[in-house]
């Protein structure tokens, strides 16, 4: 279901946009006879999809509650202002004010890609991949290793709570998008490397996004929940 919504979102969302771009166009290239015919005849078409756009972004925000990270809001209010600034835009045959809607739709469309309000993609851990760890060679003492255990898995809880919490939940119980209880995941480690990068339905695919290492002290990191 949630799934679905999510789906059915984007679509509504960029219909929404290729429509306004389109409008734009005819704008833009004087062609206002074109433009008001259209508009005419697809009169309903910039409401239902502004109602069907909050509708569905609002229960997508309903289930993130109170985890919602702050783009979304901003999202939200900027499709506020996008809808009364387009249609009054292409009423009054204002080429500004239809350049305004469109740059703010682009934004939000780069926003909701990149899931932050400066499309920034960076990961948390950015800085610390660049620190390899200290090689563990068998002579090493077992404290040095228990050590290192314990940086790999505050490196993986801090990925968890930047990245995964927002659908799994701080306890691998929420469950957003159906996402499975990840306390009672049968997956062994490597089997959740594997799918860690690979992502699946919803779940992004983190091997571009995080670097090996990130991945494994994820993984790792995920029987710490149970
Ligand atoms: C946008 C929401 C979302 C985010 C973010 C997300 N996941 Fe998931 N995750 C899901 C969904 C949904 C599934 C179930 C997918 C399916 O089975 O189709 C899933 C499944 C999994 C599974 C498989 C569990 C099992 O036993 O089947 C693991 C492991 C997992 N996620 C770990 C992570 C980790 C680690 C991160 C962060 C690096 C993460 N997820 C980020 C939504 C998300």
């Amino acid at each position: 279901m949630e799934i679905g919504i999510l789906h059915s979102h984007v679509t509504i969302v960029t219909l929404f946009l290729l429509f306004l771009l389109f409008k734009s166009i005819l704008l833009f290239t004087n062609k206002n006879q074109l433009l008001n015919k259209v508009r005419t005849k697809f009169k309903m078409a910039d409401p239902i999809l502004g109602v069907l756009m909050l509708a569905t972004g609002g229960y997508l925000l309903y289930l993130y509650g109170a985890e919602a990270p702050t783009y979304l809001w901003v999202k939200l209010i900027i499709v506020l202002l996008i809808i009364p600034i387009g249609i009054v835009a292409f009423k009054k045959e204002n080429k500004a004010m239809a350049l305004i809607a469109l740059l703010l739709t682009f934004y939000i469309y780069g926003v909701s890609e990149a899931g932050s309000l400066t499309f920034s993609k960076e990961s948390t851990l950015a800085e610390d991949t660049s620190d390899p760890q200290p090689e563990i060679s068998m002579d090493d003492q077992p404290g040095i290793i228990s050590q290192n255990m314990e940086n790999v898995l505050e490196t993986g809880k801090e990925i968890y709570l930047a990245e995964c919490k927002k659908c799994h939940g701080k306890d691998g119980k929420k469950g957003l998008f159906k996402s499975p209880d990840l306390t009672q995941s049968k997956l062994n480690l490597e089997e959740r490397i594997a799918w860690i990068k690979k992502g699946k339905g919803v779940m992004p695919a983190y091997k571009d996004q995080l670097s090996e290492s990130d991945i494994e002290a994820v993984a790792a990191y995920l029987d710490e929940l149970k």
